[in-house]
C-alpha cells in the first residue's frame, strides 16, 4: 500500500519535478512511512536524522515526512526533527500539492495528519516504465482493532473507493500495457460493506476481471473472519483470479488469537482452508504470523508450528511481536523475553523453509504459465515472472525473443531458496 501511495504522491508531482537519484541532488525529500513495527519506525528517525545536514546547507530543500508515522506522531516529528518542513498522515498525503504551496507561501512547518474528510488518490497518470504490473487501491483503514495493531489509529476506518472509479483507474492501467493487477486494501472483504449501493468485493473483483486486456487478478489482504463464501467460490469461477491467497494467521492458538483480538478460532480458519482447497486444489497460501504475542506460551507456540504443518504455506512472513503505541497489547501483562521470541522466531524459519522447499521441488519438471515482467535484476541473461501460484520463476530463453510483458509457458528444471528456475518453452499470448 505505500508503495502505491508513492507511485501516486510521484504522479501528482510530475511536471513539477523529476525524479533524481540521490538525496544531495533533491530539491524535495519525501519519505513515505510505515509504523506497522518498532523497527519500521526506526528507520524513519535514522534516515530522516541523516538529511539534517543537507537542510543546512541548502535550507530551500523541502524535507516532508508522510504516512503511517507521520499519522502517528504529527506534530512530535517536527519536535523532534525540525528540519522536517512537511508531514502529512496517509489520509492526506493526495493533498501534497496544496501543502507544496503554503511552504511556498512560507507557512512552514505544514502538519496536516486529519482522519476524516476526503480520500482519493489522483488516476495513475501515463506510467515511465511500461510496467507489467500494478496495484490499485480499493479501499483504506480498518475496523478491526487487533489488539496488536496500530493500522486502525493511523489510517482510520475504513472507507471503500467508488466501484467505477476503481473500474476506471483498471482500464486506464490496462490500456498502457499492464496485463497484472493486484487490488490493495487493509481488509478487502469487507469492501462496500459501509457504503450504500456498492458491490461485495467478490461482485467487485467479478466487474474487473471482465476488463479486456487484463489477464491476471489478485488482491491482499483479507482478513479471514471476512473470507464469505462467495469470494471463495469466485476462485473457481473466474479465470482471472489467480490461485493464491495471503490469509494472514497470526497465531495458531485459539487462547493468543483470543487476545488478538482475530474473531475467529484456530478451527474455523481452517475449515476456510479446506473449503478453498476443495474448490480450488491449486491455490497456494501465504500467511503472517507473529510470534511472541504478550502471554504467549510454549505449549501455544506449538500450536502454531503444527498448523504451518497442517496448513503447509507456499510461504509465510513472520514477526516477532512488538509493542506499538496506540494497541491495546502495549499494557498486556506477560511479555515474552526477547530471547524467547527470538528462538521461536528461528524455529518458525526453520520448519517453514522445509515446508517451503518442498512446495518448490513439487513444481520440478512441470510447465508453468508465467507473466514475464522483465530482465531478471540478478542475471539479465535470464528473464523474470511470477507463476499464478505467485512464485518467482528466472528462466533461460532462445536470445532473438523479446518477452517483456508475454504470457509464456516455461518448464521448471531447478529451485533456489527464493525462486524457482526454468526454460522457455512457448509463448501464449502477447507481448
Ligand atoms: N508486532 C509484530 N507484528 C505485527 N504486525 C502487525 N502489528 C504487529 C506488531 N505490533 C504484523 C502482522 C500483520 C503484518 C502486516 O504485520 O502479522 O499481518
Ligand atoms: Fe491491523 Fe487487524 Fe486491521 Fe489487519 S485487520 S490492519 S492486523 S487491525
Amino acid at each position: 500500500m505505500n508503495e502505491y501511495d508513492s507511485e501516486r504522491m510521484l504522479a501528482l508531482l510530475r511536471g513539477e519535478y523529476v525524479p533524481c537519484r540521490r538525496p544531495e541532488e533533491a530539491d524535495l525529500i519525501l519519505v513515505n512511512t510505515c509504523s506497522v513495527r518498532q523497527k519500521a519506525e526506526e528507520k524513519v528517525y535514522s534516515l530522516v536524522g541523516r538529511f539534517k545536514q543537507l537542510k543546512a546547507r541548502r535550507p530551500e530543500v523541502v524535507i516532508g515526512i508522510c504516512g503511517c508515522v507521520a499519522q502517528q506522531e504529527g506534530k512530535h516529528l517536527v519536535k523532534r526533527l525540525p528540519h522536517v518542513d512537511m508531514v502529512l498522515g496517509p489520509r492526506r498525503i493526495f493533498h501534497l500539492r496544496e501543502a507544496l504551496r503554503e511552504i511556498e507561501a512560507g507557512h512552514r512547518p505544514v502538519v496536516w495528519v486529519e482522519l476524516d474528510g476526503d480520500w482519493s488518490p489522483p488516476p495513475p497518470g501515463p506510467l515511465g516504465e511500461r510496467p507489467v504490473k500494478a496495484y490499485v487501491t480499493i479501499m483504506q483503514g480498518c475496523d478491526n482493532f487487533c489488539s496488536y495493531c496500530v493500522v486502525p489509529y493511523v489510517r482510520g476506518r475504513e472507507i471503500s473507493r467508488p466501484p467505477e472509479e476503481i473500474l476506471r483507474e483498471v482500464e486506464c492501467l490496462v490500456s498502457q500495457g499492464v496485463r497484472e493487477v493486484t487490488l490493495l486494501g487493509q481488509n478487502v472483504n469487507s469492501y462496500g460493506r459501509k457504503e450504500q449501493g456498492f458491490p461485495s468485493f467478490a461482485e467487485l473483483l467479478r466487474l474487473v476481471s471482465e476488463i479486456e486486456g487484463l489477464w491476471r487478478l489478485r488482491f491482499t489482504t483479507s482478513h479471514p473472519k471476512d473470507l464469505s463464501p462467495d469470494l471463495i467460490e469466485a476462485f473457481g469461477e473466474l479465470e482471472k483470479l489467480c490461485e493464491h491467497l495471503h490469509l494472514p494467521v497470526q497465531s495458531g492458538s485459539n487462547r493468543i488469537l483470543r487476545l488478538m483480538n482475530r474473531k475467529y478460532t484456530r478451527e474455523e480458519y481452517l475449515e476456510k482452508v479446506r473449503r478453498l482447497r476443495e474448490v480450488v486444489p491449486e491455490i497456494a497460501l501465504t500467511t503472517d504470523l507473529i510470534v511472541g504475542f504478550p502471554g504467549e506460551t510454549e505449549e501455544d507456540f506449538r500450536e502454531t508450528l503444527a498448523l504451518l504443518e497442517e496448513v503447509r504455506y507456499q510461504e509465510i512472513f513472520s514477526f516477532k511481536y512488538s509493542d506499538r503505541p496506540l494497541a491495546r497489547a502495549r499494557d498486556f501483562p506477560e511479555k515474552v523475553p526477547e530471547e524467547v521470541k527470538a528462538a521461536r522466531l528461528a524455529e518458525v524459519h526453520r520448519v517453514q523453509a522445509r515446508i517451503t522447499g518442498e512446495i518448490y521441488r513439487s513444481y520440478l519438471g512441470r510447465q508453468e504459465e508465467i507473466l514475464v515482467e522483465g530482465r531478471s535484476e540478478r542475471n539479465p541473461a535470464l528473464w523474470t515472472g511470477r507463476t499464478r501460484t505467485n512464485l518467482v520463476v528466472n528462466f533461460s530463453a532462445p536470445e532473438d525473443l523479446d518477452l517483456k510483458g508475454a504470457l509464456v509457458h516455461v518448464l521448471i528444471k531447478d529451485t533456489g531458496k527464493h525462486s524457482l528456475r526454468g526454460e522457455y518453452l512457448a509463448t501464449l499470448k502477447g507481448p
